[in-house]
């Protein structure tokens, strides 16, 4: 496997490293700006929820008012889930912890609930809700799930289709998770490169190559395994394996 040190012995790599850490860094500044965007948030939205329910606690409302602050109430609610969430996913990453496989499914799809709906893409999930907890960092899991939908998602760009995401116990007792989509497949002269690093086949400036390569050694960091399976013209899909916490 190419480390970052043989990238960086390269010398030819040493430009896009440099790009990739600015990079990292310009996405931990906007956790910060997210982290105080959030705290700002939560007063308007908190506001708005108990006014609204202190409206519907009165007797002689018109229903079509009762309507529409319940609408209100419940958009206010989704809004600071959201906030809340972002809070969450812009945390620092600790190392080691558990994660509950289903909520960070749940978690990265309602996240990217919009960027599937422009792309008019059915999302759907199978999910097992019996299954036992993982050993990974939760949001290292988020990365990983949220790069892996995305590649889905943006394979699926021109003409729309189907996401599914599942998870479930696999015979010997490890939990898997997979993400297939019916989009356009991927050739096997480029399956076997999709987790090289900088290997991409998006635009210049549309990919940095650098998703699938990152995915692959966060799962193996933690004990998982990652493979894919896919036929042109009939989807990818893209499964995890991590085994469950005692
Ligand atoms: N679900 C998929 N369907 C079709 N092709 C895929 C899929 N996932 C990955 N690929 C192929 O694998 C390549 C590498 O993916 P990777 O996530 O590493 O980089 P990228 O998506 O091109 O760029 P980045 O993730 O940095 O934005 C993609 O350019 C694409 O050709
Ligand atoms: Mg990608």
């Amino acid at each position: 496997m190419t480390t970052p040190a043989d990238m960086h012995s390269s010398g030819a790599i040493s430009k896009e490293l440099f790009r990739q850490m600015a990079y990292n860094e310009k996405m931990a500044e906007l956790g910060r700006i997210s982290a105080g965007v959030v705290h700002e948030l939560n007063a308007p939205l908190s506001l708005i929820t108990s006014a609204a329910q202190m409206i519907l606690r009165e007797d002689d409302v018109p229903e079509f008012v009762r309507e529409m602050v319940a609408r209100i109430s419940s958009e206010a609610h989704r809004l600071s889930q959201l906030t809340r969430g972002l809070l969450n996913f812009s945390g620092h990453d600790e190392v080691g912890g558990e994660s509950d496989v289903n909520l960070t499914i749940d978690f990265v799809l309602d996240f990217v609930g919009f960027e599937a709906a422009q792309r008019a893409v059915l999302v759907s999930r199978q999910l097992d809700y019996s299954l036992p907890a993982i050993s990974i960092n939760s949001n290292s899991l988020k990365q990983i799930l949220l790069n892996l939908v995305m590649n889905a998602l943006q394979a699926m760009e021109q003409d729309g289709g189907t996401l599914l995401v599942q998870s479930h116990l696999t015979t010997d007792g490890r939990v898997r998770m997979a993400i297939t989509d019916s989009g356009p497949g991927i050739p096997e002269a480029t399956l076997s490169r999709i987790f090289e690093p900088y290997f991409t086949t998006k635009m210049e400036g549309e990919g940095t190559g650098l998703g699938l390569f990152v995915t692959k050694t966060l799962v193996e960091q933690d004990g998982g395994k990652i493979e894919v399976v896919s036929h042109p013209g009939q989807g990818a899909c893209f499964s995890i394996t991590f085994d469950a916490l005692e």
